[in-house]
């Protein structure tokens, strides 16, 4: 089913979302895309929901973009489940909070920039392969990134796509707080009840006037990525990156132009 590997579960006004593909390291399929997005736009409209809590299981948050299946459902417009998530993420009304326990690549590094608290472990790992993958950025990031931790920064975490630390994540800005694992959850719990205490209007208003000035520039630049993205996803490049993640081997882009 839709929700098989996306847990829900509402408690106090908090729903919590749970990656659950431990055996892939949470890697996302278009299934798991199509559940968040119901979920997310259902939060905006369930007067339930005070707050939104995102997290994965100890060690992983999510490897991204399953591989997989972007060989066997590619998006082929920006009506497809990932480009609905990417829509309901930044729609979201309600605060919602990140819980980075370990791995966080691709979209689970660039989903953070849309959330507006995040919370992660020493050990969280984050990265942003696109190039590697012979991919472009997603979910805004080659707006929001830049605006968040610099040019430079952004430029050097795009353009290389290495792994960096929750240390360096930090100094870039992406981060609230690094917390212990076995103290991570709880930390963030206790934020997500402050916050589902509080008048929910003036909340809902505050993160909307925060929002707000980016909204258009988010959208028109999603729209731009979506575009190279679902190009790219065919290339020769991206054939080339993806074959050789499946067959556990180094990519070779020598012979294309
Ligand atoms: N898509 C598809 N399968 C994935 C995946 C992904 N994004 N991430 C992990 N998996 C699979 C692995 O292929 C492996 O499958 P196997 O058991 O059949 O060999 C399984 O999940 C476990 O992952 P493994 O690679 O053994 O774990 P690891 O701890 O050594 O490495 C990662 C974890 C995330 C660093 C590594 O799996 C990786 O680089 N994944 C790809 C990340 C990526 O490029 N995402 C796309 C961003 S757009």
């Amino acid at each position: 089913s839709l929700m098989q590997h996306i847990h829900q579960a509402l408690e106090n006004g908090i729903l919590r979302l749970s990656f659950n593909r431990p055996e892939r390291k949470n890697a996302i399929t278009t299934a798991m895309y199509e559940a968040l997005a119901q979920a997310l736009d259902q939060a905006n409209s369930d007067p339930a929901v005070r707050v939104v809590l995102l997290t994965g299981q100890p060690g992983v948050f999510t490897s991204g973009n399953d591989i997989q299946d972007f060989l066997n459902n590619p998006p082929s417009d920006t009506q497809s489940p990932v480009f609905r998530f990417l829509h309901a993420l930044s729609h979201l009304e309600k605060p919602l909070i990140a819980v980075v326990d370990g791995l966080a690549v691709g979209v689970g590094t660039t989903l953070l920039l849309h959330c507006d608290l995040v919370y992660a472990t020493p050990e969280a790992r984050f990265q942003l392969p696109f190039v590697n993958l012979g991919l472009v950025p997603e979910a805004a990031s080659s707006f929001l990134l830049p605006k968040v931790a610099g040019y430079q920064r952004a430029a050097e975490m795009l353009l290389l796509g290495e792994v960096f630390t929750a240390e360096q994540a930090l100094a870039a800005g992406m981060l609230n707080g690094i917390l212990p694992s076995n103290q991570l959850l709880e930390h963030a719990l206790g934020v997500a009840h402050k916050l589902a205490e509080k008048p929910a209007q003036a909340l809902r208003l505050t993160k909307q006037l925060l929002k707000q000035p980016y909204l258009s520039q988010i959208q028109q630049t999603m729209r731009a990525e979506g575009v190279q993205f679902i190009r790219q996803l065919s290339s020769p490049e991206a054939r080339e990156a993806f074959s050789a993640f499946i067959e556990k081997r180094k990519p070779d882009f020598s012979k294309l132009g």
